[in-house]
């Protein structure tokens, strides 16, 4: 990181450097933004940033792995679809001026490993990173929480996509080889340890998935509206997060069926990541599995956010008789699945699956262990 600093700028005293990782999400999908429960695990590839104060209000961005450079000034910037990377980094700058955190002009640099346009979450690597580095560089005082909902800002009101805190936040506080259980209403989370023997692996579809940020938006909306019914026949019900499935059935009436589908959908999800949670610290990963299979599905004909690729590397998986569950992983719409099995049966996996793919679609699946 500081050899290519050096080559840029020139120099590498002062400089700060910061990583954060990408994730997987095991299970507790679209649920974030419904104040619900999440259960990502981070992964080994990451996002690096070096950064190093210049003493004016520029901004100076090198990004080695598109070996292209950015520049803008400090102060209100939008977003701009042409900018492409930049974008992160101005929103966490953005965000981070907006909360009184006091910035001054910098040269930066950024590397990394994060699969991109994968559901793994490189944009809230990205963001995390550039938030961890600046708040070194200028001795900020900001917790991990607050660093993660630097990053979602970033995303909700510089990107515009209105997506929940579970990438941000699993890339601010996650522990390789464990999952993170987060409530995304209280931000309360904890650590709970993969059972030894058993591992994750995510296959990618081939679809590169440049998140539409319309589709994932209309999904809140529908949300919304869901929680706007129940209101009407449970008044405390703030979030999706609060209603069980008997208020939901009582609300239907005041609900289209499409609403009505999206918020089932969340109501049990929620059910699922505890569920799983429990089956984890038990060790009971055949429980996990079931559950993953169960997500799956609900994705696909309740949130309609799956795609016939994702499906049939699911049902693949399935079929192996060894794995024993595998979901589609992130947003959805393609990107990775996510397939939990036994250490002793990985080596089949890689081996069988992707060769099936690419010779049932004649697409490239890339597969990473988790
Ligand atoms: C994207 C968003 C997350 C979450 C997932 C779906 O990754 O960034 O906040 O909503 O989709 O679970």
């Amino acid at each position: 990181m500081l050899g290519i600093f050096e080559k840029i700028y020139g120099r590498t005293d002062e400089v700060a450097v910061a990583s954060a990782p990408g994730r997987v999400n095991i299970i507790g999908e679209h649920t974030d933004y419904n104040e619900g429960f999440v259960l990502p695990t981070p992964i080994s590839q990451q996002v690096f940033v070096a950064c190093r104060k210049r003493g004016d209000s520029e901004v100076r961005l090198y990004a080695k792995d598109y070996g292209e450079s950015y520049t803008f000034t400090l102060g209100r910037q939008v977003f701009s679809e042409e900018r492409r990377w930049a974008n992160y980094v101005m929103g966490v700058v953005d965000a981070m001026q907006r909360k009184g955190l006091h910035l001054g002009g910098v040269d930066l640099v950024i590397k990394g490993d994060v699969p991109q346009a994968a559901g793994l979450s490189s944009s809230a690597a990205l963001e995390v990173a550039t938030a961890r580095a600046l708040v070194e560089l200028f001795d900020l005082k900001v917790t991990p929480v607050q660093l993660a909902y630097l990053g979602k800002s970033a995303e909700n009101d510089f990107i515009g996509l209105q997506s929940g805190v579970m990438d941000q936040f699993c890339a601010s506080l996650g522990k390789l080889g464990h999952a993170l259980l987060i409530d995304c209403k209280t931000n309360k989370h904890r650590n709970v340890k993969i059972p030894e023997g058993y591992s994750f692996v995510a296959i990618h579809t081939g679809i590169r998935r440049k998140l539409d940020s319309s589709a994932y938006n209309e999904r809140v909306q529908q949300c919304r509206a869901g929680v706007m019914a129940l209101q009407r026949v449970n008044p405390k019900i703030q979030s999706l997060r609060d209603a069980s499935l008997t208020d939901l059935v009582k609300a239907s009436a005041g609900m289209s069926e499409v609403v009505y589908k999206r918020c089932r959908h969340v109501v049990l999800e929620n059910e699922r990541v505890l569920s799983a949670t429990a089956a984890l610290e038990i060790n009971f990963p055949a429980k996990v599995g079931a559950l993953m299979f169960e997500s799956h599905k609900s994705l696909r004909e309740d949130y309609d956010v799956s795609c016939p690729e994702l499906d049939a590397l699911v049902d693949k998986a399935f079929k192996t008789g060894y794995v024993l569950g595998a979901r589609l992983t992130g947003a959805g719409w393609g990107g990775c699945t996510i397939n939990l099995m036994p250490k002793s049966y990985v080596a089949e996996f890689v081996e069988e699956v992707p060769a099936w793919y690419a010779r049932a679609t004649g697409l490239v699946p890339e597969v990473y262990p988790v």
